[in-house]
């Protein structure tokens, strides 16, 4: 067995919102400046509800919100900026300027990001939220590069010591 490569991947099951948001809300903790985050899933999967418990991990005030109309939100309150994105409605073959974000020293998360291959960076950490039922979601993390592995190996840190 390629053992490197199961330790690659980490899952965790959650069982309502707000054990999606404290979850996120834990790995915002660890997050430095540059991360990337992508996440993937059906629509209503928990990308968004993820997202706001990773905002409140960063200690951002304001009300985050979907950026499915306006594609990119800005937060700026928090420990670190956030940079939500959307890209449910673009295709790869459209520049929207993504990589001018990359190394603006926040947090991108993009949600969709599955439709823009071409334009993820080197690095990132995927998370994949699947359901299960009403309120029960399996969160799948794989990393993509040096930076996420490190991330991910933090992540499963925590967990093997039940906290
Ligand atoms: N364990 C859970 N984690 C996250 N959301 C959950 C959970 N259980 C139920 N939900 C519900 O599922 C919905 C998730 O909506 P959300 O907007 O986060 O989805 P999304 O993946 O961002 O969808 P979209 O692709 O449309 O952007 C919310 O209504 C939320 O209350
Ligand atoms: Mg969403």
């Amino acid at each position: 067995m390629d053992f490197r490569k199961v330790r690659r991947m980490q899952q965790r099951i959650v069982r309502s919102p707000e054990e999606t948001m404290a979850f996120a809300g834990k790995l915002a903790g660890i997050l430095e400046p540059d991360d990337v985050l992508t996440l993937s899933g059906d629509l209503g999967a928990g990308k968004t509800v993820f997202t706001k418990g990773l905002a409140k991990g960063l200690g951002i005030q304001e009300m985050v919100s979907s950026p499915t109309f306006t594609i990119i939100k800005e937060y700026r309150s928090g420990r670190l900026p956030l940079y939500h994105m959307d890209v449910y409605r673009i295709s790869d073959e459209e520049d929207i300027g993504l990589e001018d974000y990359f190394d603006q020293g926040g947090i991108t998360v993009i949600e969709w990001a599955e439709n823009i291959p071409s334009w993820l960076p080197a690095d990132y950490l995927n998370v994949v939220i699947t359901r299960l039922d009403e309120k029960a979601r399996k969160i799948t993390f794989t990393a993509h590069g040096p930076r996420s592995e490190h991330l991910y190996r933090e992540i499963m840190k925590d967990e093997d010591t039940g906290n």
